[in-house]
């Protein structure tokens, strides 16, 4: 019986039928990418490489949150060098939602598959292929889905529902009573509208595809049965830029922008209950047990979430500090510690490094560089971790002397701040407390609780201002000085000099670049000269597409990390090849791998100055300059011809 079966399999395979067999759908994590990324190719999608989780170039956020996140230039109108149609598997970090990880679902850390039209196919083009994937690729009973639709805004009349999606879902076979129109729309509750991600930037009405994961038989729709629904798949349809007046302009292309959860995907194919019994999940699900004396469900969840979170961001170049990204990885670490404390799990500086290696197991063969710096990812947990455990030693200290100076009940304020320095969650203070037979108040530390995240949500907010990436001329012209910096430093300094970190706001740009020495006041001066020589010059800024090799013979220098995939833009300051200037054209100012935009003349940039060169870390400087009295309106540079 069982070698008729294998025999069967054979003669199917050897004719090519293979997808035509029922149970020969993609269940596992590995499997499913690889089906999607195929997919989509055949689709005529090039498959480009996921970006890293710390965005380039992009003052507003923090980490790259969709797979949209690395392509809004191109979604805005530049050319994307590997085509209109692109597929991709992209990390992405959602801290929004940390709340409410622990449940079946969400996750600060998870993957997403993602297809993009860039002027290409727009809704028919991208719902067929999304039922078509899920029906024929993961052979999803249509039973089992369900979809929702934009239900219009009526603040925005130019908003109107969109019953064109809905149509092509009718369609292609999705029955009317599993297909709701969504209320709400733009602005608060954001149902079936996507984006912008910060404040400006592209968005648009979009249509949400799920499964079915109530009991029995599959009911109503997301509209009747929410709980029972769960989001596999969004299909975003990209044709609006809001700008910073809070309109909607239409977008000089009609864009797609998708993203499934892979750790989503794979829980409904695999027939499990949450996300960490899927096949990549579980085995780290289980290293975390081997170590916890106590089976709480959501601390167990926490830590594995947290701890993926965190060594994947480690793997991206990040150390737990107090400032940005490593501000949010040491809370991810020390909420991943306190829910290991609660569960009575060892740590003395060995219980994040081992869960680390859990995730590295499971991921390096898809991610090399968690391998290549695995030794790195370990040893920044293990010193956090012992970091935390002298925090913690520090904070029972300071619980001690609030004992003494309390009655019987220890105030809010106290009980905060030993959960804000010292990262005491109540539950452990309570506990403490009642060892002593004190009680705390709770609801004054929920007080001073509330008032600090309304605080934070604060900073938060002023981070995300102007856009989620501001592509306004102001960011454009400054990145464009960005590349003539890169060039006079190396000119003054030494062709040593590599950029290290770029960060641009609309008010000015940071440059990191690894140099020994602080620069002397002549060095900066030096700079600066060269630099506004090169605006003074008025100088042409064009780009062409070109591969990594050939970007690398040109003696184009840049980040050749291969994110934008075999084919690069290589942008050029100083007159192109083409225009006939040879003098120039054998030297350009500056040839710079990059994803642009750039100005298309230097002359748009104004007054170039350096504000500040300090230390950034160890062998790596920091310049902050400005750009004064440029151009208002500018062009954007173009391909060379
Ligand atoms: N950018 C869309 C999302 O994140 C696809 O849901």
């Amino acid at each position: 019986m069982h070698s008729r079966k294998i025999f069967k399999y054979q003669m199917r395979r050897d004719n090519n039928l293979l997808i035509s067999l029922p149970h020969m759908r993609p269940t596992s994590t590995d499997d499913i990418r690889k089906a999607y990324l195929d997919f989509f190719k055949k689709e005529g999608h090039a498959v480009i490489p996921g970006a890293s989780l710390i965005p380039e170039n992009d003052p507003t956020v923090l980490f790259t949150t969709a797979g949209m996140h690395p392509l809004v230039p191109y979604l805005l109108g530049e050319t994307h060098p590997a085509g209109h149609r692109l597929c991709d598997v992209q990390k992405c970090i959602r801290t929004q939602d940390i709340d409410e990880v622990g449940d079946a679902s969400h996750l600060t850390f998870f993957e997403m598959l993602g297809n993009w039209s860039l002027g290409d196919y727009f809704k028919e083009g991208a719902i067929t292929m999304s039922f078509t994937f899920l029906t024929e690729v993961l052979k999803i009973p249509v039973e089992m889905l369900s979809v929702t639709c934009f239900g219009g805004d009526d603040r925005f009349p130019a908003l109107p529902r969109d019953a064109e999606a809905a149509e092509i879902w009718k369609k292609i076979g999705i029955p009317q009573e599993r297909i709701a129109f969504m209320k709400g729309g733009v602005k608060e509750s954001k149902q079936n509208w996507w984006g912008p991600a910060g404040q400006t930037g592209p968005c648009g009405p979009d249509t949400e595809m799920f499964y079915w994961i109530g009991k029995g038989e599959p009911k109503g729709n997301p509209a009747t049965h929410e709980d029972e629904w769960l989001e596999i798949w969004n299909d975003v349809f990209m044709q609006y830029n809001k700008k910073t007046d809070g309109t909607f302009e239409p977008l000089k292309q009609q864009n797609v922008d998708t993203g499934m959860g892979l750790e989503r995907a794979a829980k409904v194919l695999q027939n499990v209950s949450s996300v960490y019994e899927t096949d990549r999940m579980k085995p780290i699900l289980d290293r975390v047990m081997e170590m916890a004396d106590h089976r709480d469900e959501r601390h167990l969840r926490i830590i594995v979430d947290h701890l993926k979170a965190a060594t994947f961001i480690i793997a991206d170049g990040v150390l737990p500090s107090n400032v940005d990204q490593g501000y949010i990885l040491r809370r991810l670490v020390r909420r991943a510690i306190r829910s290991a404390r609660q569960l009575k799990v060892e740590h003395d500086g060995t219980f994040t490094p081992k869960v680390a290696e859990a995730v590295i197991a499971q991921y390096g063969h898809v991610y090399a560089k968690l391998k290549e710096r695995q030794p790195e990812i370990l040893d920044a947990l293990k010193r956090e971790e012992e970091q935390f455990g002298r925090t913690l030693k520090e904070g029972m200290k300071q619980f001690e002397r609030a004992v003494q100076e309390t009655g019987t009940q220890m105030d809010g304020t106290t009980v905060f701040h030993l959960y804000d320095t010292y990262g005491f969650p109540l539950e452990l203070t309570k506990e403490l407390a009642q060892e002593k037979g004190l009680t705390v108040d709770e609801k004054g530390f929920r007080t001073k609780f509330e008032e600090h995240q309304a605080l934070s949500r604060a900073g938060a907010e002023a981070k995300f201002k102007g856009g989620l990436q501001d592509h306004s001329g102001e960011t454009t012209k400054l990145h464009t000085a960005t590349h003539l910096l890169d060039t006079a430093l190396r000119t003054v300094l030494g062709t040593h000099v590599f950029q290290k970190g770029s960060n641009i706001t609309a008010e000015r740009l940071r440059f990191d670049f690894n140099h020994p020495d602080k620069m002397t006041p002549e060095q900066i001066k030096e700079v600066e000269k060269l630099v506004n020589g090169a605006i003074a010059a008025d100088l042409p800024v064009t780009y062409h597409v070109t591969t990594v090799e050939g970007a690398k013979k040109e003696g184009a220098i840049g980040v050749f990390d291969a994110r934008y995939g075999a084919e690069v833009k290589v942008y050029r300051v100083g007159p192109s090849t083409s225009s006939g200037r040879d003098e120039w054209s054998a030297r350009p100012f500056s040839l710079e791998i990059c994803g642009g935009p750039h100005v298309a003349r230097t002359g748009f940039l104004g007054s170039f100055k350096i504000l500040k060169e300090e230390s950034s870390s160890a062998g790596v400087r920091r310049i902050k300059a400005v750009l004064e009295g440029g151009a208002k309106e500018i062009t954007v540079a173009q391909e060379e011809r």
